[in-house]
């Protein structure tokens, strides 16, 4: 099903470094409309269900810690190929294979702290979005 929504969160690292702001700004200078966002912190419980898709993968007990570690802000964004598009905005989950320029090649520090979260496909798009925001969340 086509969608024109993604999902993405600001991860810890870069939500304590304070780069909150000026990441929120080359998304929304790419194009993207914020249509929910908040700010709020996840439990390692509430992250292992986030996350329940890589729960057979040697980094997921790190994941699930280092996501409950400190502030996040989940955000659905608007966009024509927002899925897509997005994903080229953030670069490679590696920050080291990155592309200059894009959000992880400037903020993140690592590939578990890699500063944002991009849904892969426009279903998981929806589902992680349904994982934060109420209907009537969105505007
Ligand atoms: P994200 O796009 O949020 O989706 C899954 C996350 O798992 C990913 O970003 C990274 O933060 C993390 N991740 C993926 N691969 C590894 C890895 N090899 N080692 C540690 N963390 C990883």
């Amino acid at each position: 099903m086509a969608t024109n929504r993604t999902f993405t969160m600001i991860k810890p690292d870069a939500a304590n470094a304070g780069n909150a702001g000026a990441i929120l700004k080359m998304i929304e200078e790419a194009g993207f409309r914020i249509v929910a966002i908040k700010k709020t912190k996840l439990s390692a419980e509430t992250a292992g269900k986030f996350y329940e898709v890589h729960k057979e993968r040697g980094f997921y007990g790190e994941l699930c810690a280092y996501m409950s570690s400190g502030a996040i802000f989940p955000a659905i964004l608007e966009k024509e190929n927002a899925v897509e598009d997005f994903r080229k905005l953030i670069g490679a989950t590696d920050p080291k294979k990155a592309e200059a320029g894009t959000i992880r090649a400037i903020f993140a520090t690592s590939i578990e702290a890699n500063a944002v979260h991009g849904s892969d496909s426009d279903e998981n798009a929806a589902i992680e979005g349904a994982f934060f925001f109420a209907e009537t969340e969105r505007f």
